[in-house]
């Protein structure tokens, strides 16, 4: 992979979460904030199962009943993501890593890509009361990718795109025998990652059943503070 220059002010954030926690809720208003890419892993795969291209045909089965897809396409993914232009001076990302293997992958690739940044590792803490109500909740646009809520209130005409007008539909792994498939899997998986970045000093945890904005702002804050305060993680001893 290229060698990227070293900018001043790069942003690398990677957000942790249950399914519902808000990761992409959360994303998509810190990229406006800090102007840099929402890199969705969940985006990018469904992408590839509505173009029906080679990948979304052998992955649908796996997302849509709430498996993890196998850590080398998912890693293959990223490498062709963090190639973009966009990503020079950071990215967000939602939804990777899912294990412990993807996580110390995920660090030897941005080690060479943004030497002297480290990352910083949100986790969002959410009951798992309201993770199943929002994703039984959950209601997006099949047109433009917008995600909607069916018990938050700022909806102008339920059931339908703001932008586009088109009618909102549940997400395909939303349903109940899935998301609680989805729910284990990532209990199983959670823990050794958020060792893994409490080890390296970058992780932070925000309450994520506060309102949206709140979460925010809380980001926000620690963001500042982690500027003033990062290092580079040590990959010497995990490349893989
Ligand atoms: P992915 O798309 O990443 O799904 P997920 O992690 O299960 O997360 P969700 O998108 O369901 O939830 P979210 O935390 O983004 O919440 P959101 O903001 O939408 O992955 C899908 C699948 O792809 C996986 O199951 C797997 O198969 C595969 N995959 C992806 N990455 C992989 C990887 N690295 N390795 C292997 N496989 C991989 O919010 C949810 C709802 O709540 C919304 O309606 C929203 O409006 C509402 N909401 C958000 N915040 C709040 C709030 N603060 N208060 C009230 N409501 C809120």
């Amino acid at each position: 992979m290229p060698e990227r220059r070293e900018i001043n002010r790069e942003m690398i954030l990677i957000l942790l979460g249950a399914p519902g926690a808000g990761k992409g809720t959360q994303c998509a208003r810190l990229a406006q904030s800090l102007v840099v890419p929402h890199i969705s892993t969940g985006n990018i795969l469904r992408d590839h199962i509505e173009r029906r291209s080679d990948l979304g045909v052998r992955i649908k089965t796996i997302v849509e009943t709430g498996g993890l897809v196998p850590d080398g396409l998912m890693l293959d993914l990223l490498d062709e993501r963090l190639k973009k232009s966009d990503c020079a001076t950071g990215f967000i990302l939602d939804g990777l890593p899912r294990t412990f293997e993807q996580a110390v992958a995920l660090d030897s690739r941005l080690h060479p890509l943004y030497k002297g940044t480290s990352p910083l590792v949100v986790r969002l803490i959410v009951s798992e009361y309201s993770l199943l109500r929002r994703l039984e909740a959950r209601r997006i646009c099949p047109s433009c990718g917008e995600s909607y809520s069916n018990y938050l209130e700022h909806v102008k005409t339920p059931g339908i795109c703001e932008h586009d007008g088109a009618t909102l539909v549940a997400r395909s792994d939303d349903g109940p025998a899935t998301v609680h498939r989805r729910l284990l899997r990532y209990q199983e998986k959670i823990s050794p990652i958020v060792e893994h970045y409490s080890r390296n000093n970058v992780l932070i945890t925000i309450d994520g059943d506060q309102p949206a904005h709140r979460v925010t702002t809380e980001i926000l804050k620690e963001i500042t503070s982690h500027r003033k305060r990062r290092k580079p993680i040590d990959t010497a001893s995990q490349l893989v």
